[in-house]
């Protein structure tokens, strides 16, 4: 049986009908812990979703006939990977087909911050009087400015092309060099140590995944050696930022600005960043396209096909259980 922890889109849920008996959800919400654990029962692969805590009480309470645990999404930090590898479980995840849906949005939240464009939206709405003068709600132009790219992956540099075509200049934190080709096509975008990048940049994007080492990779020291005038865009887990420490940064007026699609306690958004004027919010949408969504939810599918047929799935995140199989 291949259980489905919340509705995906049909294409991929007929893939899945085709090769078996397939569970899904009915609810309009992640599931409690314990009906997680009580739905997995029995699975022979589980298509579960980023708000899925999968951690090794769950991998035990589907049994030792799973085989596949296939996350919707790139991130993958909602697995213990160690625990499923251990268990001969194959995890899965879905990278390429969001990458430029979630650049696109980074794009657009670079544009929104620094244009003021959250605040000038609740400007028009609230009803209060406003008039066009030269110093109403003056932004920040973005040609001839540096892009502070945090982790040079697919996304990380979709983002920094997209920011060329704006006149960016692109610097990069990345735990290795990228090839001389990449750092060519982002017009000699140049790798600087995570803290020379906070003290340059005037946009710091987040593409780094979720990790021990980098949970509150920005934290106050961190925001400290940011400009005032420079804003803070994360596209890809909410606690890689300390949100507490960001809410002072803002409020203090240590940064400019801060843009953010995903949050630390997801989704609990912290309460002081709705009162703050100098952050724009957005509900986790970095994929959230249709094209993009069925995308991702038929290559989730695709891989739990493929192991549960003893095949290679496209996208593995720990293929060594594979490769011992
Ligand atoms: C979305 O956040 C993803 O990781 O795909």
């Amino acid at each position: 049986m291949i259980v489905v922890t919340r509705r995906i889109p049909d294409p991929a849920l007929e893939l899945l009908q085709a090769a078996g008996d397939v569970w899904i959800s009915p609810h309009d919400r992640p599931l409690t812990t314990e009906e997680l654990q009580a739905a997995v029962r029995g699975a022979d692969a589980v298509i579960s979703l980023l708000h899925d805590k999968v951690d090794a009480a769950l991998l035990d309470a589907a049994g030792r006939q799973l085989k596949c645990i296939a996350n919707v999404a790139v991130g993958y930090d909602n697995i213990d990977v160690a625990a499923a590898t251990e268990r001969g479980v194959v995890v899965t995840n879905t990278p390429g087909v969001l990458t430029d849906s979630t650049a696109d949005l980074a794009m657009a939240l670079i544009l929104m911050v620094t244009r003021r464009l959250g605040e000038g939206e609740r400007r028009i709405r609230s009803g209060e009087p406003w008039s066009w003068h030269m110093f109403f709600m003056l932004g920040t132009s973005l040609a001839g400015k540096t892009l502070g790219v945090i982790g040079l992956g697919a996304i990380g540099q979709a983002t920094a092309r997209r920011a060329r075509a704006f006149g960016m200049e692109i610097v990069y934190a990345a735990p290795r060099r990228a090839s001389q080709e990449t750092e060519a096509e982002l017009g000699g975008a140049r790798r600087v140590p995570l803290m020379a990048l906070l003290a340059t940049a005037d946009v710091v994007t987040l593409h780094t995944p979720l990790t021990p080492d980098t949970r509150h990779l920005i934290d106050s020291a961190a925001l400290r050696q940011m400009r005032s005038d420079a804003y803070l865009v994360n596209t890809s887990r909410g606690p890689i930022i300390d949100e507490a420490a960001l809410v002072k940064a803002l409020r203090n007026d240590k940064i400019a600005g801060a843009a953010l699609d995903v949050f630390e306690n997801e989704p609990d958004v912290h309460p002081d960043l709705r009162e703050l004027d100098n952050v724009v919010l957005i509900p986790h949408l970095g994929s959230a396209t249709i094209e993009t969504r069925t995308a991702m939810a038929v290559l989730a599918a695709n891989n739990a096909l493929a192991v549960l047929a003893g095949k290679r799935p496209p996208t593995a995140v720990n293929p060594e259980v594979l490769a011992t199989g």
